[in-house]
């Protein structure tokens, strides 16, 4: 059985799109998303030969005949045969490097282990909007999962930092979190920080910008 975290990137995937799945490892999402019929073919991809080893004997296992595997980094040399790009599981640096470049998809779902606040801001510059965001909550972490499409979006201070999920169990943790770090830092400094403090609980809330 696939993970929360994988079924729920497989969720946004439209039917019949033909996706590329940029690092693949153990290719147990594109093997999903063909035994679910969501996709005719998929094309992955990954870096290392040893995950494409362990793709390969996972795709031989399911006796599925339509993914094609390519051992290479990012996109490159990989035909534009494919309309969602999906990359998951790498950090922020990483993705934004494998993007960095103009003949990108209409469609890229995206799932960054850090710096989301760079990616989402990266990624409106290159003119995608966010038409989804998941919060899945697996393993004691949370996993963030945002669904772009070209097009244009003024991303607000909240959404830039905090996305459009609307998991507030997501939000109450980063809540906590922030809440952590400005207990720190009042210590050293009382008054000015409190008043931010207090500010950004309202403003998580109401899931309003601060
Ligand atoms: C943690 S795994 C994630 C696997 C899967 N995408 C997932 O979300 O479960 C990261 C994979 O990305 C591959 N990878 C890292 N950098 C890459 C790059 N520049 N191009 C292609 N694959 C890359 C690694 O070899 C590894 O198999």
């Amino acid at each position: 059985m696939l993970n929360k975290r994988l079924t729920a990137i497989a969720s946004l995937v439209t039917k019949d799109s033909i996706v590329l799945d940029v690092g693949t490892d153990h290719a147990l999402l594109p093997i999903y998303l063909i035994k679910n019929k969501i996709c005719q073919k998929v094309l992955a991809s990954d870096i290392s030969p040893k995950a494409l080893e362990n793709a390969k004997a996972n795709i031989k296992k399911y006796n599925i005949t339509n993914i094609t595997l390519y051992e290479t980094d990012g996109l490159k040399d990989i035909p534009k045969k494919y309309d969602t790009l999906i990359i998951s599981g790498m950090g922020t640096s990483t993705i934004l490097s494998i993007l960095a470049t103009d003949d990108l998809p209409n469609t890229i779902i995206l799932s960054s282990n850090n710096d989301l606040e760079l990616l989402r801001v990266t990624m409106n510059k290159k003119g995608y909007k966010i038409t989804k965001e998941l919060v899945v909550y697996e393993k004691n972490k949370y996993y963030d999962i945002i669904l772009y499409e070209k097009g244009k979006e003024r991303l607000t201070k909240f959404v830039k930092e905090f996305g459009k999920s609307n998991d507030l169990d997501y939000y109450n943790h980063l809540y906590k979190l922030e809440k952590k770090i400005y207990e720190v830092a009042n210590k050293a400094k009382k008054g000015k920080l409190k008043h931010s403090l207090k500010r950004l609980g309202k403003a998580i809330e109401k899931r309003k910008d601060y």
